[in-house]
């Protein structure tokens, strides 16, 4: 099992990326939090420092490439990252009809730029120091396309594609790329979601989870099991017998 003591989260400002910087927080552990409400920011680096971490929290687009290269390349330079975890994201609501093209077009920026933005800013010092782990926020919408959420679902099953392939090529050189695939996570992104989601479960749960699925370098941290198997077994079957029963589901706010 690996134990992380310097740690840098993207979208920590919120939902499961808070749950995350408050599990991990605690003695001789080093937070780096990124997101884009300093207000929000703040406050959960001071919950975080009262759990005894050291917290840097940063003010940082993840579309902004340079600037989060800067941040990412800095916090190292300060105090070496053992991980790193691309969770800032977004999805979109469409209620009737689907997502707009501005919508798709933010949805795919931020959900795969902004991992990529994050990612290849750390790659050169963990191939150098032969170890470090990365984490990327996907989610179980990466197993199959949802209607009501094409853009949303596209962007994860990139990330997720990516990941499993990029676990591959680094595995040789002592890194860990774990791909993060939540169901429903009751947090502002599902708050405005207007119908049953089956087995919803808290972000303290979830982030439980995710630590010890990157702690055990897990290829892939699908939960919960069950809906991950309806997930899985909805990529898995024909569209003739899926898309009928998806688009009678209702949609995203
Ligand atoms: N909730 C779920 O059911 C669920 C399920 C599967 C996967 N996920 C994924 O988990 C991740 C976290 O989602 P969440 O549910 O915790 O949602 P959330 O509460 O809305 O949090 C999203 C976080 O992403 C940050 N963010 C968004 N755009 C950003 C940008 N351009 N630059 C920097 N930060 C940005 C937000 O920061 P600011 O608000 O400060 O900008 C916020 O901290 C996302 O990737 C999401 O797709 C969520």
């Amino acid at each position: 099992m690996k134990r992380f003591e310097s740690i840098l989260i993207t979208g920590a400002s919120s939902g499961i990326g808070t749950a995350l910087a408050e599990i991990f927080a605690g003695r001789g552990v080093r937070l780096v939090l990124g997101g884009r409400s300093t207000e929000r920011l703040a406050a959960i680096a001071q919950a975080c420092r009262q759990r005894g971490a050291e917290v840097e929290a940063t003010a940082v687009d993840v579309l902004d490439r340079a600037a989060v290269a800067e941040w990412i390349t800095a916090a190292d330079r300060r105090h070496p990252l053992d991980l790193v975890i691309a969770n800032a994201g977004v999805s979109g609501g469409t209620l009737k009809g689907t997502e707009t093209e501005d919508q798709a077009r933010r949805i795919f920026a931020v959900n795969i730029d902004g991992v990529l933005n994050t990612v290849y800013p750390i790659l050169p010092a963990m191939l150098e120091r032969k170890s470090g782990q990365i984490g990327l926020m996907a989610s179980l919408a990466a197993y199959r396309g949802f209607p009501g959420a094409p853009a949303y679902g596209a962007s994860k099953a990139a990330v997720r594609v990516w990941g499993e392939a990029l676990r591959g090529d680094l595995a040789p050189s002592g890194i860990g790329v774990s791909v993060i695939m939540p169901g429903f996570i009751k947090t502002a992104m599902t708050g405005a979601n207007n119908f049953p989601m089956p087995f919803l479960m808290p972000a303290e749960r979830a982030a439980a989870i995710v630590r010890r699925g990157l702690e055990a370098n897990r290829a892939r941290i699908a939960f919960p099991w069950q809906t991950a198997f309806v997930a899985w077994l909805l990529g898995a079957l024909s569209p003739r017998i899926v898309d009928p029963l998806l688009m009678r589901l209702p949609k995203k706010d």
